[in-house]
This record gives structure tokens, sequence and C-alpha cells, in this order.
């Protein structure tokens, strides 16, 4: 068939690119997929959140010179598993593939996706970790470490255990994706993992190798947000939407406050503060982390920036200090009676009860 005749075929495969300030890799990337999906009708569609660098204006130049390549812009919001489902919306063909939009995944897998799912398979997944895929693209040693602590807390939970649950690079049947619509939770970075833990244990799924590459332009987005927004999906997940998203978020920040405030706590102490004082600076440690934690996590959807970011620790750190005292109090009367001189645990007891304090302070007063 001629190039020209299948530009105006309806696309067998929509290639959906979640992009953030990727403006260098768009083009690559156009040329890449024209490569590794030559004689197939397909389209491509990246789903940018605004980046301030301009992709969406240079998937915008490119658009105009190929009908193939569309931009969807989402404005006032961030995010990749709900950047993919949307695009996977915006889409029509009957086969969806995802990838990042940094050259990281390999496009020539493409074809195999395809023919697989073509052969019968209902979700395709590109793995680093089966016979002849590698990871060596993942930047050092703390990368390593958070993909395999999470593969394997996710395999833990998982119905159907694949070798590389983190990977952002699958394909799969439109219906099926349709049918899984209504569980996916939409948050984070896991968008497979998500997929995945929704599907009946019928659905066929094929694991392909690959190679990921090392980033050559831009910068990656994981960090260890992500890994919190992860285990929080997984709890989801095990919850079965019997707790809520927000308030497990919550939960888990404030137990990551228990730990800056005993960390300074005894940091302090050992630099001769008295334990008032100490838990005193613990507490504000863990104010200030809460805070910031949980506007760029837990209420990620109202996040306070500029001036509001400003009067939002104000007011946090106003009724926080009501909280505070109990929370001093609180360390107090355990140190001096079941603590029996125990720091550690007067503090943590003390952390706790401003942490319960925080969540009914934030959710109404600070991020309304
Ligand atoms: N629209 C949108 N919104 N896109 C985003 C956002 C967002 O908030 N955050 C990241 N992206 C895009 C990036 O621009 C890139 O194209 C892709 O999503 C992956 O983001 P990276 O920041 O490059 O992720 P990574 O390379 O660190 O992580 C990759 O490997 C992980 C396994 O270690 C991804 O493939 C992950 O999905 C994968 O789990
Ligand atoms: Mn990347």
């Amino acid at each position: 068939m001629t190039a020209s005749r299948l530009l105006s075929l309806p696309a067998e495969l929509s290639v959906i690119v979640p992009c953030y300030n990727e403006v260098s890799n768009v083009a690559p990337m156009v040329a890449a997929l024209e490569g590794a999906l030559e004689g197939r009708a397909w389209e491509v569609i990246f789903v940018d959140d605004n980046s301030p660098d301009g992709t969406a204006s240079e998937v915008v130049r490119l658009a105009r010179l190929d009908p193939r390549v569309r931009v969807l812009r989402r404005v006032g919001r961030r995010g990749l598993s709900s950047a993919v489902i949307e695009g996977i919306l915006s889409s029509s063909a009957p086969w969806v593939a995802v990838m990042d939009g940094d050259l990281q995944h390999d496009e020539s897998v493409l074809r195999t996706m395809l023919a697989e799912l073509q052969g019968g398979a209902e979700l395709v997944v590109a793995s680093r970790h089966v016979d002849g895929g590698d990871s060596g693209g993942l930047a050092g040693r703390w990368r390593h470490m958070l993909s395999d602590t999470g593969i394997r807390a996710a395999q833990a939970v998982m119905p159907h255990p694949l070798s590389d649950p983190m990977s952002g690079f699958f394909a799969m049947r439109r219906d099926l994706f349709e049918s899984l619509l209504p569980r996916l939770s939409g948050t984070g970075f896991k968008i497979l993992l998500d997929l995945v833990m929704s599907a009946p244990r019928t659905v066929r799924i094929v694991e392909v190798p690959f190679v990921f590459r090392p980033r050559l332009a831009g910068e990656s987005k994981l960090d260890v947000m992500v890994l919190i927004q992860f285990a929080t999906m997984v709890l989801d997940k095990l919850a079965h939407g019997w707790l809520p998203t927000r308030f497990m978020a919550f939960a888990l920040v404030g137990l990551m406050g228990v730990v800056v405030n005993v960390s300074v706590m005894n940091f302090a102490g050992a630099c001769g503060l008295s334990f008032s004082w100490a838990q005193l600076a613990g507490t504000a440690a863990a104010i200030l982390t809460n805070f910031l934690l949980n506007n760029r996590f837990t209420y990620h959807d109202r996040r306070l920036k500029g001036q509001k970011l400003w009067r939002g620790l104000a007011i946090f750190v106003a009724v926080c200090s009501l909280g505070a005292v109990a929370n001093i109090g609180i360390a107090r009367m355990m140190l001096d009676s079941a603590g029996h001189g125990h720091w550690d645990r007067s503090s943590a007891a003390g952390a706790v009860v401003g942490v319960v304090w925080n969540y009914a302070v934030s959710s109404t007063l600070v991020w309304r």
C-alpha cells in the first residue's frame, strides 16, 4: 500500500504518549514511530500537561505536517495515569499502545505488540525483566532500588504475576480498556498496574522483552513522591475502595511526619536540648514536611501555589500549633508515666495525636 493511501486509512493502532517537558523529544519520537510502524495505519496522541517548555506547540507544528499526529493539552492538571487514560479515550483505533515520550522505550517493539494483539492477546506488556529485556537505562542505584521495591510490592498483590508491573510500555485491545475503565484509580504513575489489578484472571496477557534506553534529553519526573503514590494505590486496591485514597495518602504522609518528628527530636536531644524543646523542634519539622508533602501529594488536585501556599501554610501552622500543644503535652505525660523515660515511644504517641488533628484541620480549612 502506498504511503498516501495509508495516511487516509483509519488507524489500527493509536499510540498514546504522555509527555511533560519533552520538547526536544517530540520530533525524534514521531520519526521513530514513522520508521517502526511503516506499512501500518497508526496515529499518535501526545498528552501534554501544558509543559512550560512548549512541548504542545512542537506537537502542533508537527501535526500540521502529518494528520496522524495529534496533541491533547491539559491545563492546570498533572499526572501520568490520568494523561494516559484521557489520551486513550480521545483516540479510536481498536488497539492502543502507551509509551514514554522520551525515547527510552524501543519503538521497534510496537510492531511485535501489534502482531501479538492481532494474534489474540488482549494485553501486551514490554518487560525489562524477561529474557532479552534490560533495565540498563535506569539512572543509578537509587532508581534500581525504587524500581525493585515497587516490583516486589506489586507482585505480592497482583492477580497476574507480571515480571515488570511498573512498565510504562504496553499495548491492549480498546474494548479491554473500556471494560476496566470504571475501576481505574487514575492517580499516580502506575497505569499498567492499575489496569492489571483490575483485570479478571481470564485476560490473555503476553510479555515481550525490551531494552530500556538511557534518557538523552530532558529529565525524569519519577521521584520519591511517585513511590508514595504507588504505595497508596496498592493499599487502595487491597482495601477494595473501602478506605478513601485521600485518607490513606494522609495517613502515609502522617507516618512520615512521625519519623521526621522522632528523628529531629533525637537529633535535637543529642545536641543538648531538653526533651520538651527537642520534641518542639521535632514537631515543627514534622508540621512543615507534612504540609509540603500533603500539598504535593494528598491534595495534589487542589495544590496551593504562590500566595495561596503561604496563606495555607500560615493557617496550617496556626491551627497545628494547637495540635502541637496537645502533642507535646501527651508526649510529656507519656514520658512521665507509662513511657518510663522512653523518649521515642512518648514522642511518637504525641506525634500521632498531632497527625489526627492535622487531618481534620487540613481537609476543612487549608485544602478546601
Ligand atoms: N502528561 C504527563 N503528565 N506526562 C508525564 C507526567 C505528567 O504529569 N509525568 C511524566 N510524564 C511523561 C514523561 O514526559 C515521559 O514521557 C513519561 O511520562 C515517563 O516519565 P519519566 O519521567 O521519563 O519516567 P521514568 O523514565 O523515570 O520512568 C519510566 O520507567 C519506569 C520504570 O522504572 C516510566 O516508563 C515509568 O512508567 C516506569 O514505571
Ligand atoms: Mn523516562
